[in-house]
């Protein structure tokens, strides 16, 4: 399956997650923990360096082209326990010179000064949980923060420098007008962030929301809403790259962008995910942390953290290259294809010409690229390509 040389093109990036934030959302489905007191921050920093040197022989020598700290609610950590974390990475991997590193920050969770200590530790990217700066939604939405404190964030960041910022949104909130989410785009766009993730806001199980369902906008006002937020970003020079990424020239998501385009990371923290490709073999592996925080403390560094470890199957290869690769906008050339996933483009057959026939990829045999159709019903198109 592999040729000699195969992992060297391929980008290795890493994700370090922290698990606690100050309130649960009533939404939320990620691995996050209601922090009971102070977050074990000193200890837990022990067992992501413990967590990474464990992983370390199956990215021997591979540089790391970028790093997303994300949670949870990884802005309650103090400046001194991430720099420690990345003096920590820096010891132990070859980094990129000018490597990208994101920190996932909630407004309601960061104090006056800190962005400029991130900064100074090394953060230089930050991206920030808003979802709205209507006061009402918030407070459906459980947030911890008001719109004030939502700006005040956004303009600190700039104040410490850090323009390379990001804002979270969501739509299709309860009770959202088409009037009410224009509102927020426009206060979104006013601090001039580099970066804008447009989320709909999705019932997931095992949330609060789940068992107490708000009442949601039909699918044609979330359809109306998505459309007129994305021709506004569009004037304002926000263009979408991805399903739910929208950003001014220069500045899209590297770290994301390699999730999309299928290239390798490793994970640590509770309940990380990570994909590597063996170099010798080229098998591509899944691998994953235990969840909850109190297991993950007690055995990071050790085989026990492991919550699994699993090759994909060649027949699963195409679809799970392409339910990344086709949230893009623009897609990607047809030949990272066999790059990434060791395969001929004949794997993708019978899938590809049917997609291209029904008008859902564009019909350019140099790019595997969704039409504007395809990328509106992309569940539909992927499942031209799942294995029998
Ligand atoms: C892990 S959170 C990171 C930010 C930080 N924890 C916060 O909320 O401020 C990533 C983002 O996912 C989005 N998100 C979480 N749950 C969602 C849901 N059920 N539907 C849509 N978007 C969701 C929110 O926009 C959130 O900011
Ligand atoms: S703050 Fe972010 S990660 Fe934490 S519960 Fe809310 S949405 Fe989830």
């Amino acid at each position: 399956m592999a040729t000699p040389g195969f992992t060297a093109r391929i980008p290795l990036a890493l994700y370090v997650h922290i698990p606690w934030c100050a309130r649960k959302c009533p939404y939320c489905d990620f691995n996050s923990h209601e922090a009971c007191g102070p977050v074990p921050e000193s200890v837990y920093v022990d067992a992501l360096l413990a967590d990474l040197e464990q992983d370390l022989p199956r990215v021997w020598e591979r540089r790391i082209e970028s790093v997303f700290i994300g949670g949870g609610t990884p802005s309650l950590f103090s400046a001194e326990a991430l720099d420690r974390l990345l003096a920590g990475l820096r010891a132990r991997l070859p980094l990129r010179p000018d490597l990208e590193i994101t920190l996932e920050a909630n407004p309601g969770a960061v104090e006056r000064g800190r962005f400029a200590e991130f900064r100074a530790a090394g953060i230089n990217r930050l991206s920030i949980g808003v979802q709205s700066f209507d006061d009402e939604h918030l407070r459906r939405l459980g947030r911890i923060h008001d719109r004030r404190a939502a700006v005040a964030a956004a303009e600190a960041t700039h104040a410490a420098g850090l323009d390379n910022f990001n804002l979270d949104l969501m739509f299709g909130l309860p009770g959202q007008t088409v009037e009410r989410a224009l509102t927020d785009i426009a206060h979104a766009v006013a601090l001039q962030p580099a970066h804008l993730s447009y989320y709909q806001l999705t019932v997931e199980p095992n949330t609060a929301f789940h068992q107490a369902p708000p009442s949601l906008p039909d699918d044609e006002m979330t359809d109306l809403i998505q459309q007129r937020a994305q021709a506004e970003l569009g004037r304002r020079g926000y263009r979408q790259y991805e399903v739910s990424a929208y950003a001014r020239d220069g500045w899209r998501c590297r770290h994301n962008l390699n999730y999309w385009e299928f290239g390798d990371y490793l994970g640590i923290g509770a309940g990380a995910h990570g994909k590597l490709t063996d170099p010798a073999s080229g098998r591509i592996d899944r691998l994953w942390k235990l969840k909850h925080p109190r297991d993950y403390l007690a055995s990071a560094g050790t085989p026990a953290s492991i919550g699994a470890d699993q090759p994909i199957r060649a027949a699963d290869l195409p679809v799970e290259f392409l339910m990344n690769a086709l949230r893009l906008v623009e897609g990607v050339p047809t030949a990272l294809f066999p790059e990434r996933t060791g395969l001929p483009l004949t794997a993708l057959e019978p899938g590809l010409s049917r997609a291209r026939e029904r008008g859902l990829l564009i019909a350019d045999p140099e790019r595997l690229q969704p039409t504007e159709f395809g990328l509106r019903f992309l569940n539909d198109l992927l499942q031209l390509f799942m294995p029998e």
